[in-house]
């Protein structure tokens, strides 16, 4: 292996783990067994980042979606669907400890989104009880988020969705045909839909 292949591949002599520079500003690492990464037809990864340690995770991007920004699997058992038609541009994507994020069919999800089925730093009560832990996290089809929005574990957002710019969701669940917005986002409009 020559230096440069070294630097980018400093985990190459380990036994099941394997990365691939694919291009300027695309990377992917895996390390592990068993990691599964399916992109559809017509499916465009651009700017983006890949990182998968542990076993048996999966991303799938659908049929003709673009996403670009971050993908990060950590632990065993973690699932990413990004449906089709659906665009993601810098966008964070973060599944951790056997979760799953399943996004729909045409979404438009800004740059700055961050959606995380974990905090990444767990919390403990005096009882030893973890209090943050992992949630799934869903998003229907049509959902239209807006630049910078946090999606934090356990937030199940319906069709025909719109969130406003900067909203944090927080264990929220947003019912179709609304637009919510703000820091916690509450629901603002009902009966709405939106076009790309
Ligand atoms: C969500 C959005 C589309 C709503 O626009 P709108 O339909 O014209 O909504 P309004 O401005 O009438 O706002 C409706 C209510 O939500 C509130 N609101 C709207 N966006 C908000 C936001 N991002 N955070 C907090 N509250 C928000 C308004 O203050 C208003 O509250 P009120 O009814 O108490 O007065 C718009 O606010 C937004 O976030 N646009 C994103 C623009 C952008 O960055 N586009 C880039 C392309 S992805």
């Amino acid at each position: 292996m020559n230096k440069s292949l070294t630097k980018i591949l400093p985990w190459m002599p380990e036994k099941n783990h394997w990365s691939e520079q694919v291009g300027i500003n695309k990377r992917i690492q895996i390390k592990g067994t068993s990691n599964q990464l399916f992109i559809s037809s017509g499916g465009i990864i651009k700017n983006l980042q890949i990182i998968i340690h542990g076993h048996n995770n999966k991303l799938v991007i659908g049929k003709n979606s673009l996403v670009s920004g971050f993908i990060e699997m950590f632990g065993n058992d973690n699932e990413i669907t990004i449906g089709q038609n659906t665009g993601m541009l810098g966008v964070g994507l973060t599944a951790h400890e056997g979760k799953y994020i399943k996004i729909g069919d045409k979404c438009l999800i800004a740059r700055g989104t961050d959606i995380r089925t974990t905090d990444s730093h767990p919390i403990w009560d005096q009882e030893g009880k973890r209090i943050n832990p992992d949630a799934n996290i869903e998003i229907g089809d049509r959902v239209w988020i807006a630049p910078d929005t946090k999606i934090l574990k356990g937030t199940i957002i319906g069709n025909d969705v719109v969130i406003g710019t900067r909203s944090l969701l927080n264990k929220s669940t947003i019912p179709s045909n609304t637009l919510a917005a703000g820091s916690p986002a509450k629901i603002v409009r009902e009966n709405i839909t939106w076009s790309p």
